[in-house]
């Protein structure tokens, strides 16, 4: 590894006088946008700091974390595979993160660390920026590990008429319905779990639906989670197909666009969530200043 890189990997405040230092960690890390992403938030409303990478070994997320911090670092994002490391490490936890079940913002007030999520809440702005409708809706949502449990919560706060999870395993999607059940009664959401192959059966699933989200990890290894009998099932044109993956067109997003569908990755939701975090970091008055879907496109023609 070249010192530039090693450097990188390992943001040390106090090689920044003078400016605030952010970190995203993460392992792997060095793939990650959202260095470039935070710079220009920063730049779009003048803030001085800087944002850098960090990549602890695997069992030494707390250890990285806590020095990060005790140099003066004043927030850090938290991905793959952190997540659970940073919410045991938060001193308080956001309702939303405990909701989630794990935390990808952090920061320091008055000397305690706190756990945010945003994810959920950056999902469900990319939607609604590309013009699609979650009030009164029918959600299809693929998976039932950490990322469907991220964004579960603010889905179901938006009010759709039903949600249905749909699992490899039915101990896990049977495990995220416990757990939102009485949030989603309280909305007034149908919440219910069905297996994978019930997805080929429109009669227990009442197919089509308006929305369906790729949460499951599949898409990482270039597979669908779903068969095509069940797209065939779950698609009409009039669907909206959503893979939380970015950066190519996942084996997914094919199935839905073979069927007329509309079809969106997941970079969107990566800059929304930044922007969550930035303004938890930088204050909520700077939201008028910056623009995440320009820093989106931007990052779609680079
Ligand atoms: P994350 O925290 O990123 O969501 P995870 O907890 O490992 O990761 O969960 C990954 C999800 O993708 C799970 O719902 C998993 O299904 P299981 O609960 O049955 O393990 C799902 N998943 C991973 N690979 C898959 C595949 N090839 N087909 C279908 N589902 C898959």
């Amino acid at each position: 590894m070249s010192q530039a890189t090693s450097a990188e990997l390992h943001t040390d405040p106090t090689q920044f006088p003078g400016l605030d230092v952010y970190a995203v960690a993460g392992n792997p890390i060095s793939h990650s946008k959202s260095p470039a992403i935070h710079k220009r938030f920063a730049e779009q409303s003048n803030q001085k700091m800087h944002y850098g990478r960090l990549q602890p070994a695997l069992d030494q997320f707390k250890t990285a974390a806590q020095a990060f911090f005790a140099a003066g670092g004043k927030g850090m994002n938290v991905t793959v595979p952190f997540k659970l490391d940073a919410q045991a490490l938060a001193d308080v936890l956001t309702p939303r993160a405990q909701l989630a079940g794990a935390v990808n913002t952090l920061c320091i007030q008055d000397g305690k660390i706190f756990g945010d999520n945003t994810d959920g809440a950056g999902l469900v702005r990319d939607l609604l920026a590309q013009g699609i409708q979650i009030k009164g809706s029918r959600i299809l949502l693929l998976g039932a590990g950490g990322a469907s449990r991220g964004v579960l919560g603010p889905l179901l706060e938006h009010s759709p008429k039903e949600l249905m999870i749909a699992n490899r395993s039915n101990v896990k999607a049977d495990e995220l319905i416990h757990l939102f059940g009485s949030l989603a009664s309280s909305v007034g959401v149908a919440l219910q779990a069905v297996s994978l192959s019930d997805l080929e059966d429109a009669v227990k699933t009442t197919s089509p639906f308006d929305l369906i989200i790729n949460a499951t990890a599949a898409g990482l290894s270039d597979a669908s989670p779903i068969s095509d009998a069940a797209a065939s099932n779950i698609f009409t044109p009039r669907s909206f197909a959503y893979d939380m993956v970015y950066g190519k067109a996942t084996a997914f997003m094919q199935q839905a666009l073979h069927r007329g569908a509309r079809v969106s990755d997941g970079l969107g939701m990566l800059v929304e969530q930044a922007a969550d975090a930035f303004l938890i970091w930088r204050g909520p008055e700077l939201a008028d200043a910056i623009d995440p879907r320009a820093v989106l496109a931007e990052l779609r023609t680079s």
